[in-house]
């Protein structure tokens, strides 16, 4: 049977993992005249379709930054805002994600949020615990840096305890203790907004990801813009270090 002319998207490896860094919703606004909190509204609006096309496009894992240890240093009131409108979409978006298959999981440093948020996480962490459609992460309060050194802090904690020797540390037991233990790194790193840095995302986990960036604002990410980092992605060659020989070799 002759090959067919155009492959078919479906016939092209997908990302089983994706990260984003959704930025620009500040700038959004801006170009608009309106406040930043418009931008905000608008990005969350972007989330809910973002999951919808990954579970479509067969991503099963996605992991979104949201908040980040740096975000804590904007004004009050944004972050404020921030918090609220998390708050929101949570209450918002909680039943969807469970009738649709997906387990929704945080990271990120819970002992600065508020109670109250911190229990509406663990509830919806509990309600789709049993999910496997979609793995979706998302990183509140979350810093590479901050969480390589928490897992330190349990890694000494353990040699303190004896139950760990030290001698034996490696990297699978470091990236045990990452709030991410347990995931596949993702295959595929989104950055929208124009930006071309990691600004303290997965440092430890984005180590042999792809990175593609967008000028796109992210209220204004779409599926068309997705499907092109998909795209993209497929026409990549990942070597791990190897040689392009060994990769046809094998
Ligand atoms: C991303 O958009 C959202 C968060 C960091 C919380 P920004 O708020 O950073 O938008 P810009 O970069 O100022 O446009
Ligand atoms: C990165 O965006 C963090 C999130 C999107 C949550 P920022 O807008 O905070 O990044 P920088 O400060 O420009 O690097
Ligand atoms: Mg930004």
């Amino acid at each position: 049977m002759p090959a067919p002319a155009t492959e078919q998207p479906s016939a092209r490896p997908v990302p089983r993992h994706v990260a984003v860094i959704m930025d620009g919703n500040g700038r959004w606004a801006q170009q608009r005249s309106l406040p930043r909190a418009a931008g905000h509204r608008a990005g969350a609006r972007t989330v809910r379709s973002t999951i919808e096309y990954s579970v479509r496009r067969g991503v099963t894992a996605l992991t979104l930054f949201a908040f980040s240890s740096e975000n804590w240093l904007r004004p009050a009131e944004e972050v404020g805002l921030l918090m609220q409108l998390f708050l929101e979409a949570l209450d918002r978006e909680v039943a969807e994600l469970d009738a649709n298959d997906v387990r929704l999981r945080f990271i990120g440093d819970r002992a600065r949020l508020a109670p109250a948020l911190v229990d509406r996480m663990s509830a919806a962490e509990e309600r789709t615990a049993d999910h496997r459609r979609l793995d979706l992460v998302v990183a509140v309060a979350y810093g590479g840096r901050w969480d390589l050194t928490q897992a330190a802090k349990r890694l000494m904690g353990m040699a303190q305890a004896g139950t760990l020797d030290p001698q034996l540390l490696d990297e699978t037991a470091l990236a045990g203790c990452l709030t991410t233990a347990g995931r596949e790194q993702p295959d595929l790193f989104i950055r929208t907004g124009g930006e071309r840095r990691i600004s303290n995302f997965l440092l430890w986990d984005l180590a042999y990801t792809e990175l593609w960036f967008t000028d796109t604002l992210w209220p204004d990410f779409d599926e068309s813009i997705y499907e092109s980092a998909l795209e993209d992605f497929a026409g990549r060659q990942r070597r791990f270090g190897r040689t392009a020989a060994q990769l046809q070799a094998s």
